[in-house]
């Protein structure tokens, strides 16, 4: 048996404030078109949803993406900085950047999740196999705002972590949940973050290309229903946090490619005319009214090369599968 050099550090700076959660929710429930963030589709249940949606046959983009960094990821390495701290958006299971710890050799690895609870256990798992990487997790809500609080950097600076090169690794095509308006933004946010580690500084980004229309919309309403499960599983969701008595057999799963918009829509349609209620509050849904989950945007090569130099990137490189369904690019920060 051999003993850990470092142990995972933890700090969360981000706490849900309930209140505003359930103002967020009414604001959207009494909007026209109703709607509800995709924020909403991962509580415990609906995360283990989405992970069973990843092995579905007709969802390509998980087993796609992990293709492309299995047989490019040594290409990528040598495009960004060797021996960054490699910042994991998203992370989770921690699992996909640490498949690249190989090639990336990072100097330090930050997990960078809504809720430090989520990284615990998989942080530890991957400290026993890394030992002498320091190793921090981050509870925060990124999709707000990128920006370190005073906690967090303070955590890399008694790492020595603060004035390393940065990767920026945001895997999962999560970037097409937002719409390019916000996309931008976030990418922005990135390269500011990439640069407070002085030159060096990059990213790697997972993102799901424009393909037609009979690939696209099974991955969203697929043969067994698991995605019309996780859809409808939000509403359990908003009724745990609202207070509110949304039936889930009373709507259906509804997902779509909007052309104009280059996304997929997914909904959920009202079976029948119904009234929703909550504590202050309620409202009616006329029998095919729909309520909006999430946009999932398609991006072609040339318009997510341009938004990564809108965000202030350069150096941008792409790698491929085959038929061109998925790119993951890396780009520079300076
Ligand atoms: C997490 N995100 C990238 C998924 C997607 O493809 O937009 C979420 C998802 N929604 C339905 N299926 C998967």
């Amino acid at each position: 048996m051999y003993t850990t050099d470092q142990r995972p550090h933890f700090v969360q700076t981000h706490l849900t404030d309930p209140g505003a959660v359930r103002a967020e929710l009414q604001a959207g429930l009494l909007a026209t078109p109703a709607q509800i963030a995709p924020k909403f589709l991962y509580d415990a249940l609906g995360s283990r949803l989405f992970d069973a949606i990843t092995e579905l046959p007709e969802y390509y983009p998980t087993r796609t993406e992990a293709a492309i960094f299995a047989q490019h990821g040594a290409a990528m390495a040598r495009h960004l900085s060797a021996g960054s701290v490699l910042i994991d958006l998203g992370a989770g299971s921690c699992a996909k950047a640490a498949r690249l710890f190989p090639v990336l050799h990072p100097a330090g690895y930050v997990a960078v999740d809504i809720s430090v609870d989520y990284l615990r256990d998989a942080l530890g798992a991957l400290q026993q196999r890394h030992p002498s990487l320091s190793m921090l997790g981050l509870g925060m809500d990124f999709s707000a705002s990128l920006a370190m609080d005073s906690a967090a950097a303070d955590l890399l600076h008694t790492h020595d972590l603060q004035a390393a090169p940065r990767t920026v690794f945001y895997p999962g095509s999560s970037i097409g949940n937002f719409d390019p308006a916000q996309a931008l933004i976030l990418l922005r946010q990135a390269h500011a973050l990439c640069r407070e580690g002085g030159p060096g500084g990059g990213l790697l980004i997972g993102v799901d290309l424009v393909k037609p229309i009979s690939v696209l919309e099974p991955a969203y309403d697929d043969a067994l229903g698991v995605t019309a499960a996780f859809n409808r599983n939000l509403l359990l969701n908003v009724n745990r946090w609202l207070g509110s008595d949304f039936a889930p057999a009373q709507w259906k799963h509804k997902a779509f490619f909007n052309s104009d918009d280059s996304r997929i829509e997914m909904h959920l349609q009202a079976l029948g005319v119904q009234t929703v209620r909550w504590p202050g509050g309620e409202r009616r849904f006329a029998a095919g009214e729909s309520l909006h989950t999430e946009n999932s945007y398609k991006w072609t090569p040339v318009a997510f090369e341009a938004l990564l130099h809108e965000a202030g990137f350069g150096s941008v490189r792409r790698w491929s599968d085959e038929r061109e369904w998925f790119g993951v690019f890396a780009a520079l920060a300076s």
